[in-house]
């Protein structure tokens, strides 16, 4: 239904629209992203900033984006921030072409070993995950400081995560957020769960390579905490700003590192509907704020 043109609409243009979107997105500007990723690093948290959009058609439109995140580094090294970046191939070109996220690859990477930080890919739907999979060789064969997010739905991950756990860097676990057809990704809530703790076990057996176990599920959490007990190496966990307040609070007093994924800028609709269709309570609390205030 949020796929819908008028759905669009009601949220973009309308304040109990836009009131749902604060709750996971900082704001329009960069400007408003450092301001709440000083607030989260001194709450000892350390951030991972995406700027938002997706699908990018023309080139000029990936450039800009590779000058946005260009301006994302230059502030985390200004402000000292604890924090890196989270990219999407699409907005950086690869539906454009992979020469043109190839190119940005090197230079985001170049200038984030410069500032000391990491980039991590985010994973896309399935028509782009062997093109991301092959970005995020590139990066580590370059720089040595990326990162790519799996997704526990799709049925190729254990074969990635052999391919891609020598490589180094950090893997971050997800569930995926994508509608897939059952040819690619286990359909079923219950398997992917299962194949989450398959696959988290894997991950945090693995050395060289950092884990950064991204979920609000609890029971996973539990495991999670189990695993990080017989580690020694680093892993880190992971959440999305405005998700789970209250467990994000529990892990940081509890000692363990988290980075929050926080998100900002104007494109934030398709960003919003995946955060919807995964709760969809927060449509509803949409639904009753237009109401109210009609
Ligand atoms: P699940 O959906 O079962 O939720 C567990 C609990 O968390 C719920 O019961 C609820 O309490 C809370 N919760 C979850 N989502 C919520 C929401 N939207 N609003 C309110 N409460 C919510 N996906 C992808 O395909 N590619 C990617 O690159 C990434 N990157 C990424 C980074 C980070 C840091 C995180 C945490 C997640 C992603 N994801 C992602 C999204 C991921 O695939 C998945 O869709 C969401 O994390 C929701 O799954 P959970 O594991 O939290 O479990």
């Amino acid at each position: 239904m949020a796929s819908s043109a008028p759905i669009e609409k009601l949220f973009t243009w309308t304040r109990p629209g836009r009131a749902v979107a604060e709750r996971f997105v900082a704001g329009d500007t960069l400007e408003s992203a450092v301001t709440v990723a000083h607030a989260l690093n001194e709450a000892g948290f350390t951030v991972s900033l995406d700027l938002l959009g997706e699908e990018v058609t023309d080139v000029d439109s990936a450039h800009a984006a590779v000058d946005e995140y260009s301006s994302c580094l230059d502030r985390i090294e200004s402000d000292g921030l604890d924090a890196n970046i989270s990219i999407k191939p699409t907005q950086l070109g690869l539906a454009i072409d992979e020469s043109v996220a190839r190119e940005a690859i090197a230079l985001l990477g170049q200038q984030a070993a410069e500032v000391g930080t990491t980039v991590t890919i985010d994973m896309e739907d399935s028509r782009y995950t062997e093109a991301t999979v092959r970005l995020f060789e590139l990066g580590q064969s370059q720089t040595a400081n990326f990162g790519v997010a799996l997704q526990a739905y799709m049925k190729r991950t254990p074969e990635d995560l052999e391919r891609l756990i020598p490589l180094g860097g950090h893997i971050r676990l997800c569930k995926g957020a994508y509608v897939e057809p059952e040819e690619v990704a286990i359909q079923s809530k219950g398997i992917v769960d299962a194949a989450f703790i398959q696959q988290m076990r894997t991950l945090m057996s693995a050395d060289i390579t950092i884990p950064a176990i991204a979920t609000h599920d609890l029971r996973l959490l539990a495991v999670a905490r189990e695993l990080a007990g017989m580690r020694t190496a680093p892993f880190e966990f992971q959440m999305l700003y405005g998700v789970r307040t209250d467990i994000q609070r529990q892990l940081v007093a509890a000692g363990f590192p988290l980075r929050i994924y926080l998100p900002f800028g104007s494109q934030w609709y398709p960003y919003l509907t995946r955060r919807l269709a995964e709760r969809p309570s927060n449509a509803w609390f949409f639904a009753r704020a237009l109401f109210s205030s009609s």
